[in-house]
């Protein structure tokens, strides 16, 4: 296993690192860790070498990835790790509180101190109440405690206000979601860069895209993968995309059956940074082009369209439709457009007023298409 300086830092974390945010449920119940398992599959991947392991209030609902996490690291294992939590600013309305939901953290994952410590998935107004809440004066405080030994934030917006948050405070790090189909999305590969340029670490979540890069290639892009040198699986191309890349830190990854955790450790027993070469690197964006090939309605995410005055989010199930198109995960798509938060956003709601249709720069029959979405796939 590869072992990376977490940028400025005298601490270095495996170029896999374990995120707890998918572990085996019990009869798939979102909220109901199977614990032997997965201490099975954690406990697996740390003696294979593993030495980062991640967590979050939000993950498997209330706390329960963090109190699993108390339970898979007991018997010596916390010693062996560094271990990361988040602050989800989103559950707090004052200091106090977030200061209560920091010392709930400890209390759950059965520690003293957090390793690593994330401002959690900092996107729309999130940064701004963050600071609001001043949880930079709670972070210098709970450093002086021994509580927090680096800190850093996770993100998912444009690369403008990851710029403007990474220049904001002397962070050790920072986690994006970057994997070969969002190099140009969210900080994508500039933010990677100006990171790695700032000398923070920076970790990498959603390698796989959430498991949908795992899935069986279609047959436009296995033709592409038919030309590598290197015969990996799915998860394969899209794991040694990123421990390719030197900027990276440490790939997380969230694995849930041990056939998982094996290929992973293998793999980055492999792929160590840079082991990729220039023609298999060339390969990479002719597999993003030939799954963009799969999109159905090639709606750009300009949002000239929104608002809906229906409420409507029009690319967002333009995207969930394409996804599924894409990944060869239709299932996993609809997951996503019928989660309750999507109610009033939903294409159900369209009442085909029309008021898009002159805004698509793309001339996109915007009403028509939400109702082929609706029919499809509504509940
Ligand atoms: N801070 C944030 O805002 C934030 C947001 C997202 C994630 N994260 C962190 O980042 C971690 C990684 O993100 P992620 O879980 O989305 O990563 P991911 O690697 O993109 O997706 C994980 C899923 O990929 C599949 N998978 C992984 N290895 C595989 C393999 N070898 N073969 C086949 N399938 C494989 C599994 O899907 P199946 O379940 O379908 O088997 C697994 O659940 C999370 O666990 C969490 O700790 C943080």
């Amino acid at each position: 296993m590869e072992y990376r300086r977490l940028g400025k830092t005298d601490i270095s974390l495996s170029a896999l690192g374990y995120g707890t945010m998918r572990l085996p449920t019990i009869d798939g119940v979102f909220n109901q860790v199977d614990i032997p398992k997965a201490k099975e599959l954690v406990r697996k991947a740390i003696d294979s070498g593993v030495n980062y392991v991640d967590t979050a209030y939000p993950y498997h609902g209330n706390g329960f990835s963090e109190s699993a996490v108390k339970e898979i690291l007991a018997d010596g294992y916390r010693d062996k790790v560094y271990l990361g939590d988040k602050l989800s600013v989103w559950f707090c309305e004052s200091y106090e509180d977030c200061e209560a939901f920091f010392e709930g953290q400890l209390e759950r994952c059965g520690t003293d101190h957090f390793d690593l410590y994330v401002l959690h998935s900092l996107a729309g107004d999130l940064w701004e109440k963050a600071k609001k809440l001043d949880v930079f004066r709670l972070f210098e405080q709970k450093k002086k405690e021994g509580k927090i030994k680096y800190l850093g934030f996770s993100f998912h917006d444009s690369y403008e206000l990851f710029q403007e948050i990474a220049d904001y405070y002397p962070w050790d790090f920072c986690i994006l979601q970057y994997n070969f189909m969002d190099t140009d999305h969210q900080a994508g590969e500039r933010g990677l860069r100006y990171a790695a340029q700032k000398g923070m670490g920076v970790l990498i979540m959603e390698p796989l895209k959430g498991g949908q890069l795992a899935n069986e290639a279609p047959k436009e892009v296995a033709a592409v993968w038919a030309k590598s040198k290197h015969r990996f699986s799915s998860a394969g191309r899209g794991i040694s995309f990123v421990l390719n890349r030197p900027e990276v830190t440490t790939v997380l990854s969230g694995m849930n059956e041990m056939a998982q955790v094996e290929e992973n450790i293998a793999l980055a027993n492999q792929c160590t940074s840079g082991f990729l070469d220039a023609e298999e690197e060339a390969l990479y964006p002719q597999a993003r082009a030939a799954y963009e090939s799969l999109i159905q309605i090639p709606c750009t995410r300009c949002r000239y369209c929104m608002p809906c005055p229906a409420g409507v989010d029009i690319p967002n199930n333009f995207d969930y439709y394409n996804m599924g198109h894409m990944y060869q995960s239709m299932e996993h798509a609809k997951n996503f457009y019928n989660r309750p938060y999507f109610d009033p956003m939903r294409s159900t709601n369209c009442v085909n007023c029309g008021q898009c249709i002159d805004k698509c720069p793309q001339n996109l029959p915007i009403p028509d298409l939400l109702k082929k979405i609706s029919e499809e796939w509504a509940k």
